[in-house]
């Protein structure tokens, strides 16, 4: 599903946030990255949601090189894929089912069809019941369900989650990454970025680690080290 050939990325012209980098991700893969800070997991994770595009080499996504896309085809690219935060963006100003409809609503679907996706999305991390509440009445982890609810309302095949708990304490971090891990079964691939030991070896999924932009270890059913 995911191919980044010889891709290197530099923000600066001799500091290489990722550096000849090659990884295939299969469809319905988890995998957690790893590494130090500034290792280059962010830099990777962006790379595939196209905030930053390579210096050099390909990422492909589904066999599309997005590498070079075009701002124009940036948008359905990102419809494919959902994305989550560790600072959860939400809009303060809008309800939980309000932050979760708010994207799917500009894609002129009916509102019965946005409520009934918006219910499912929102059953899923257990939130329904708090629908109506903002965000500032809820607590850090819930505010991530609901970050995760904004993710998959749209059914994307791909998660990527850029240090999802990494605002939370052990028993929050564990409860998203449970949610994260139930996605997943339903087919979903889902790549996660973290510096969370526990849960890396409480899951033992596939483990990739980088070091200084490049990976040093890729193993399944891995733990932290
Ligand atoms: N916008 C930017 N401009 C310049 N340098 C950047 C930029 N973003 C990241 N870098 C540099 O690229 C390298 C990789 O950064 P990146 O954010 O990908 O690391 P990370 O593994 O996500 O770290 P952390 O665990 O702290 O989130 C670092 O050296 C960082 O300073
Ligand atoms: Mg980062």
């Amino acid at each position: 599903m995911i191919k980044f050939r010889n891709v290197t990325k530099k923000y600066t012209k001799d500091n290489y946030a990722l550096k000849n980098v090659n990884l295939d991700i299969l469809s319905g893969e988890f995998v957690f990255i790893i590494g130090a800070s500034g290792a280059g997991k962010s830099t990777l994770m962006k790379l595939l949601y196209n905030e930053e595009h390579p210096t050099s080499g390909s990422v492909t996504i589904g066999g599309i090189n997005i590498a070079n896309l075009s701002n124009d085809k940036i948008p359905n690219l990102r419809r494919c894929m959902g994305i989550v935060f560790q600072d959860y963006k939400l809009l303060q100003n809008k309800t939980v089912y309000d932050n979760v409809a708010y994207v799917i609503r500009t894609l002129g679907i009916s509102s019965k069809e946005i409520n009934a996706r918006v219910t499912g999305a929102l059953k899923i991390v257990g939130l329904f019941n708090k629908k109506h509440a903002l965000p500032s009445e809820l607590s850090g982890g819930e505010q991530q369900r609901v970050g995760i609810a904004r993710a998959i309302v749209n059914g994307p095949p791909l998660l990527i989650a850029d240090e999802p708990t990494g605002n939370l304490d052990p028993k929050n971090s564990m409860e998203i990454m449970q949610i994260l891990d139930q996605i997943n079964q339903r087919g979903i691939t889902v790549i996660v970025s973290t510096h969370d030991n526990a849960i890396v070896n409480h899951f033992r999924k596939r483990v990739i680690t980088l070091d200084k932009g490049g990976i040093v270890r890729d193993i399944q059913a891995g733990t932290y080290e």
